[in-house]
């Protein structure tokens, strides 16, 4: 897919709570057919500080309204100033980048698991993975019950689980603790999150022989496959998450 350096305006800028927001985005040319799990690299305009542009997963995509959507969560200088834009502002893509996660075979029975930020490839994966006529179990972890977002959405298009670290809502613990490990069957598991909970979900799913493909969030300063700053060890060698990912299935990753 032809990568664009782009100027989209921003149509919507929601906050869902202290820490995440949402970004709304209008093309002024046809937006393209995105991928579930690929993403952008947005430029932050302002500051030195922010010179390398922010990857950020594509989430929602609404291909009437040529419009898409970034979940992002504030980690540091480039997420806050993200946070600040109001309609009306312009923000600089390159995009679509990356590759996508694959397409269960028919009648397998499908997990998605996300963990804080790394929810936000799920939503667009889980609706495409809908229009295809799959229902997927989706297993969601927060902090606790503040940091809960997206659940209505996610309700929309799957079963949704829910853990809490404090018990506030949902079961208490990490993601990998959940029930459902227990009581369904999975025969593909898509992940998203912290790396120790991806190791972990992968970890479950080799030993239980379950396909299972993880989004990696490594540090990218190109995002276009020049400056080696994202490469992961694989059993393929050295690959780099911008071009190569940043979806990956565990069986590839020297984890
Ligand atoms: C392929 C990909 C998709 C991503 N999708 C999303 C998304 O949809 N929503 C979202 O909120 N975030 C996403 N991230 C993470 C996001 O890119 C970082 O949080 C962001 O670049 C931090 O920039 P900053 O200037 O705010 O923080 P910095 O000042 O650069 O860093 C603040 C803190 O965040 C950590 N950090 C920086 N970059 C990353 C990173 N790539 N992954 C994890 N931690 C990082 C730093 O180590 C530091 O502790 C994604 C990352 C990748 C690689
Ligand atoms: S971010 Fe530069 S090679 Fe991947």
């Amino acid at each position: 897919m032809a990568k664009r350096i782009e100027d989209l305006q921003i149509i919507g800028n929601k906050p869902i709570s202290n820490i995440f927001f949402i970004l709304e985005l209008f093309g002024n040319t046809k937006i393209p057919d995105f991928k579930p799990g690929q993403f952008v690299q947005v430029r932050v305009d302002g500051s030195p500080e922010t010179f390398l542009r922010r990857p950020i997963s594509i989430h929602d995509v609404d291909y009437d309204k040529n419009t898409f959507k970034l979940l992002i969560q504030t980690a540091g200088k480039g997420t806050k100033a993200l946070s600040r834009l109001i309609k009306g502002d312009v923000l600089n893509l390159v995009y679509p980048l990356g590759n996508s996660f694959s397409l269960p075979i028919i009648n397998e029975k499908v997990l998605l698991v996300g963990g804080g930020c790394g929810i936000a490839p799920l939503l667009f994966l889980g609706k495409y993975l809908h229009l295809n006529g799959v229902i997927p179990d989706i297993l969601l972890g927060f902090r606790n019950e503040a940091r809960i977002i997206e659940f209505e959405e996610y309700h929309k298009i799957g079963n949704v689980f829910l853990a809490t670290e404090d018990g506030s809502q949902g079961e208490k613990g990490f993601v990998t603790d959940h029930s459902v490990f227990l009581t369904r069957k999975y025969d593909r598991i898509y992940c998203c999150g912290p790396n120790s909970m991806m190791k972990a979900i992968a970890g479950y799913c080799k030993s239980k022989e379950i396909v299972c493909e993880v989004s990696l969030e490594n540090l990218m300063a190109c995002g276009i496959g020049a400056c080696l700053c994202c490469v992961v060890d694989t059993v393929k060698g050295n690959l780099c998450t911008c071009i190569d990912g940043p979806v990956f299935n565990v069986n590839d990753l020297r984890w």
